[in-house]
């Protein structure tokens, strides 16, 4: 048996009052649509193709750069039709079955996915259901007994049906034969004037088709965004179910509401992070380590006993043992601080290895450079990377003094055990060895300076 798997995305986002198409906003760090497209891949889709319409350039770009295939629904008329204009594209198979899922639901699982495909085998469609306690908004799942037999829109439900709290999640699985039968039959005779695919129901409930259903068991996965409110308050709810597992496996997360963990963040006993830090993408943290407040962490990986100060930003780098770094330092991609190392604040490093115990603890950048061990760089150094057309090198080798205000002028090397005089503008290699090099303009005092220049005053 093969898999197509359907995305619906061709609705016009009305209720998101945006000229923006609403499965391009983030959340969790990415875009709504890629979500839905990695649980497809996920349960290895066979074939997976997205419904649109009109795209804006944005989305055509993203379909494009992500290789998906999709169709064009003209004119967003309903579920039922978009789902047509997939099967248009697609040929025709035998024993194939095909999963549609709405774009706009953003945390259907691969684990429930399985369930209900594996619900197909003994029935001609499987829906995804959900009891949600404020179903508002949703389709209501009308059953007979336990026989589902259709589907009422929100828009044309009666006060009674309105009370129904199980709901269409949006997620069908269907044999293709069977879709194919039915899905010409289906009309617009609702409020909305729509064809809808939840019509489907009772059409194969009529003609004696086995339904299934299978009822989801984590909010998260069932709730669609169809407003920016609906956005906000998935992505906070996932937000605080993140930070609240890690805190019930002993990280101490001072505040479940106040940390963000948008990507993988894997983390070693007694590691304690304060309020207002977002992790995206993969991050690890070693055991004992501890975050300040406002830290952002995005791909990296900081070892066992760090300190990470508050208001510091950390993208792409790897931050060894026992290191400090910030309040307030900016470690960019490339970055690597070896054991000991110590980073402070309102210093930048880019692409440039720290060595172990070295320490640049303020007002400082630090770009394509490579520091050896126990080196002190004074506040305010910079390394002059770049002359405008490429970037060079600065090299700093261990035991090295660097005083305050200086700018090293790469290509450049500062040989073992060099003292380079505060305020110096280093051009040329050091010999290094207990040496002191200065190099900036002698000081000069003239005496009397006052009454040779101001004249008439005294
Ligand atoms: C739909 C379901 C509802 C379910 C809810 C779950 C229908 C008629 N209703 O309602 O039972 O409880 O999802 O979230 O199916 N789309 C198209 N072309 C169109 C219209 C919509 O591709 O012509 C796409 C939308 O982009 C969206 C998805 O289909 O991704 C669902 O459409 P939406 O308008 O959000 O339907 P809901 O009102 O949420
Ligand atoms: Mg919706």
């Amino acid at each position: 048996m093969s898999l197509t798997t359907i995305i619906l995305a061709a609705g016009k986002s009305t209720r998101m009052l945006s000229l923006k198409s609403k499965i391009l906003f983030k959340i969790s760090a990415e875009p709504i649509i890629q979500h839905v497209y990695n649980a497809a891949k996920k349960i290895k889709s066979d074939d997976i193709i997205c419904v649109l319409s009109n795209p804006p350039v944005e989305l055509t770009k993203f379909i494009k750069e992500n290789n998906i295939k999709s169709a064009l629904q003209k004119k967003p008329s309903g579920t039922a039709d978009a789902v047509k204009s997939a099967l248009k594209k697609i040929p025709s198979k035998r024993n194939n079955n095909i999963l549609i899922l709405c774009g706009d639901v953003p945390f259907i699982s691969s684990q429930s996915l399985n369930i209900m495909l594996k619900k197909l085998t003994q029935s001609d469609l499987c829906l995804g259901t959900f009891n949600q306690a404020n179903p508002k908004g949703y389709g209501r799942v009308i059953r007979d007994g336990h026989k589902v037999i259709k589907i009422v829109e929100e828009k044309d439900a009666s006060e009674k049906i309105k009370k129904v709290t199980e709901i269409n999640t949006g997620i069908i699985c269907i044999k293709e034969h069977v879709l194919r039968k039915y899905i010409g039959k289906i009309n617009n005779n609702n409020k909305q004037k729509e064809f809808y695919l939840t019509d489907l129901i009772a059409l194969l409930s009529d003609n004696n088709h086995k339904i299934s259903t299978y009822s989801i068991k984590d909010e998260l996965e069932t709730m669609g965004i169809n407003s920016k409110k609906d956005l906000v308050d998935l992505e906070r709810k996932l937000l605080v179910k993140k930070a609240t597992n890690l805190l019930n496996k002993g990280v101490l997360i001072r505040d479940v509401q106040r940390t963000d963990i948008k990507g993988d963040l894997k983390v070693q006993k007694d590691v304690d992070i304060d309020i207002n830090c977002i992790f995206e993408d993969k991050v690890t943290i070693g055991s004992n380590s501890t975050i300040g407040h406002n830290c952002y962490l995005n791909r990296c990986k900081i070892g066992k006993n760090v300190h990470i100060k508050p208001n510091t930003i950390i993208f792409g780098a790897t931050i060894g043992d026992n290191c400090i770094v910030g309040p307030y330092a900016r470690i960019r991609p490339g970055a690597v601080l070896k054991n000991n190392s110590q980073v402070g604040n309102f210093v930048e490093v880019k692409n440039s290895t720290i060595g172990s115990g070295t320490k640049i603890n303020h007002l400082s950048y630090i770009g394509d450079a490579t520091l050896g061990s126990n080196i002190n760089v004074g506040a305010g150094c910079i390394t002059c990377n770049y002359d405008g057309e490429k970037k060079y090198k600065t090299v700093i080798e261990s035991n090295s003094f660097i005083g305050s205000g200086t700018r090293l002028v790469a290509p450049v090397t500062v040989a073992k055990g060099s003292y380079i005089a505060a305020g110096s503008t280093v051009t040329k290699d050091t010999p290094g060895g207990g040496s002191l090099t200065i190099a900036r303009s002698k000081q000069v005092s003239i005496p009397k300076w006052k009454s040779k220049t101001i004249k008439g005053k005294k």
